[in-house]
């Protein structure tokens, strides 16, 4: 995925859009991910200022979810769901087999997901945000190679 590089001015921007919104740390490191694929240090700051929130509060809620990132994501970013449907059709050894089929592949990084709402197709994956129904790994490899 590409995403533009960290500007000030930019991050100021989308900051803006959200601090008024309820629970506006959350939603507004939301909005920083969701521009520049990550939330930079640079960001913390900012958004502290602009919510009002101390810098403490914002890194508290930043490496609280799991989701947050805080370096650029690699080029695919693929989410195997592991809750308990996906488990009973043999998400985990997806996860075994599609770790393995990428260990080698830097640009690939597999992270476990909790329910992504496709159950009635487990095992459910995302690959780059785009939802995939009852996933294997050589499906995962497939789609990979295409990207
Ligand atoms: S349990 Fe995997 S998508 Fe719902």
């Amino acid at each position: 995925m590409q995403f533009p590089a960290w500007s000030e001015s930019q991050a100021l921007e989308v900051i803006s859009r959200t601090c008024d919104e309820p629970g506006p740390v959350l939603v507004t490191l939301q909005a920083v991910q969701t521009y520049f694929g990550y939330v930079p240090d640079a960001a913390v700051a900012l958004i502290a200022n602009a919510c009002n929130v101390s810098r403490a509060d914002v890194h508290g809620v930043l490496t609280f979810y799991h989701d947050l990132r805080t370096e650029l994501p690699p080029e695919v970013s693929i989410h195997l769901c592991v809750a308990e449907a996906c488990q009973s059709m043999g998400s985990r050894q997806v996860m075994e087999d599609s770790r393995k089929a990428f260990v080698t592949n830097s640009s690939v990084e597999i992270r476990d997901a909790y329910c992504l709402g496709n159950c009635a197709l487990a095992p459910a994956a995302s690959v780059n945000g785009n939802l995939r129904g009852r996933v294997s790994a050589q499906s995962l490899v497939a789609e990979v190679a295409k990207l």
